[in-house]
């Protein structure tokens, strides 16, 4: 029998529970796999927690233990968090241990640094648990379908936002009381504001960008809008235009430059990013090659992002390299005004008449065209004796800079009594 891999776990939350689960249940067939057998040797947290069965490792409060300790091959960093998760991982790839994180935002913010540390001293980083739980989506971008350039990816890549906009759609559900469950069932984040504002899939966005266009990580260039501001009117308008509303990631590589961008999205119910519901993601990567590609499963989670954990721990007692590759390219991004897209526009406005009529002529002035109008007399609301109805419109593709330009001036008029919403529609073709 070859000698075990040691592995040292830092942290004790949700995640870590589910990797000394499936370690300690799955021993005999992971040992199969791997060739050797997969052993945790340290468990480190700042906090113990009683109820969580450590198998019988030996466990301290500070992690820093694990930094250097010649016992422990591989250090597993599930504590979140940037500052001090970057200080055990430097700590942790400059004592030569390989490393394995879940940690989207430690990646997002310093994985080009960690990625070339670990290349430096020929050991290995991997992070496949840090996007889309048990879903293998770098892998298959870093190594399956390494033969393509890729055109676009765009997916559903936060499970507590799509958990929430699926039981407001299907259920009718309010906002708090379903993140309220998500948070419960261990899928949001610490601070789930990273959440549902988009901030945890824009990490995750940056790091599917790198490794699908082979350059640098660039979180501070990703446009990023959640899910606070959605109403259930527009879940309903959407359904009945034919479309669905989900939080999208999206990366494309134009002749212009990079974009990315994490937003609120409809997409045509018929598509498979529509019926992705619940904690699942979903990711649709076009390569040249391959064509559309999608990928789908589980998010978030105790167990499915352990799975991903522990097949990083296996393709090191293999002794493979790691699955992503630094990125040498500082391309051109492109900011959000720069892209084209079609939009749903929810504009607030008095019922009175020719209104509409003014809103097309502003629309058509600046060259945009509609595709579909709602505007529907039951939405009707009477207050302080002005009848209110909102005009629901679909646009066929404009520069965002052209729409921006058009409904500054429908914001205008005076029938429009508040901020117009706007929801940017994707055919995903
Ligand atoms: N909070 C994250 C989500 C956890 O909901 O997708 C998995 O990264």
């Amino acid at each position: 029998m070859q000698q075990p891999l040691r592995i040292g776990i830092a942290g004790l939350g949700t995640v870590a529970k589910g990797v000394l689960d499936i370690l300690s249940t799955q021993r005999d067939l992971l040992t199969l796999r791997a060739g050797r057998p997969l052993e945790v040797v340290a468990v480190a947290s700042r906090r113990a927690k009683p109820d969580v069965d450590l198998y019988g490792a030996p466990f301290s409060t500070d992690v820093q233990t694990l930094v250097g300790n010649n016992r422990v091959d591989v250090l597993v960093e599930l504590i979140g968090g940037v500052d001090t998760a970057a200080d055990l991982v430097v700590g942790a790839l400059s004592a030569h241990q390989h490393v394995v994180t879940a940690n989207k935002a430690l990646i997002a913010a310093r994985g080009d640094e960690l990625i070339n540390l670990a290349r430096k001293n020929n050991i290995c980083l991997n992070f496949e648990a840090s996007v889309a739980g048990g879903v293998p989506v770098i892998s298959a971008l870093a190594r399956s379908l390494a033969a393509n350039k890729v055109h676009w990816l765009a997916g559903i890549i936060n499970g507590t936002s799509n958990f929430i906009l699926t039981a407001m759609t299907n259920e009718g559900r309010a906002f708090e009381d379903v993140l309220a469950q998500a948070q419960q069932l261990g899928y949001a984040e610490a601070d789930p504001t990273f959440d549902v504002e988009g901030i945890d899939a824009a990490h995750k966005l940056s790091i599917l960008a790198a490794i699908a266009f082979d350059m640098n990580i660039r979180f501070d260039a990703v446009y990023t809008e959640g899910i606070t501001a959605i109403r259930p009117e527009d879940l309903e308008y959407a359904r009945e235009l034919g479309y669905r509303i989900k939080h999208l990631g999206i990366a494309r590589q134009t002749d212009q430059g990079v974009e990315m961008r994490v937003h609120p999205t409809l997409v045509p119910e018929d598509n498979m990013l529509a019926k992705a519901d619940g904690v699942m993601n979903a990711l649709l990567v076009n390569g040249d090659a391959t064509g559309p590609t999608l990928y789908y499963g589980a998010g978030a989670g105790e167990r499915p992002t352990a799975s991903a954990v522990v097949a990083d721990l296996i393709d090191i007692a293999r002794g493979n390299q790691s699955v992503a590759r630094p990125g040498h390219g500082r391309p051109q991004m492109l900011n959000i005004s720069d892209i084209v897209s079609a939009y749903y526009l929810r504009i607030p406005s008095l019922d009175r008449s020719g209104v509409f009529a003014k809103v097309a002529t502003i629309l058509s002035n600046n060259g945009i065209s509609i595709e579909a109008v709602i505007q529907r007399e039951r939405a009707a609301k009477k207050v302080d004796d002005q009848t209110r109805v909102p005009i629901i419109i679909l646009t066929h593709e404009v520069a965002e800079s052209v729409l921006d330009a058009a409904l500054m001036e429908v914001q205008k008029l005076p029938e429009v009594y508040d901020t117009i919403a706007r929801i940017r529609v994707e055919h995903l073709t």
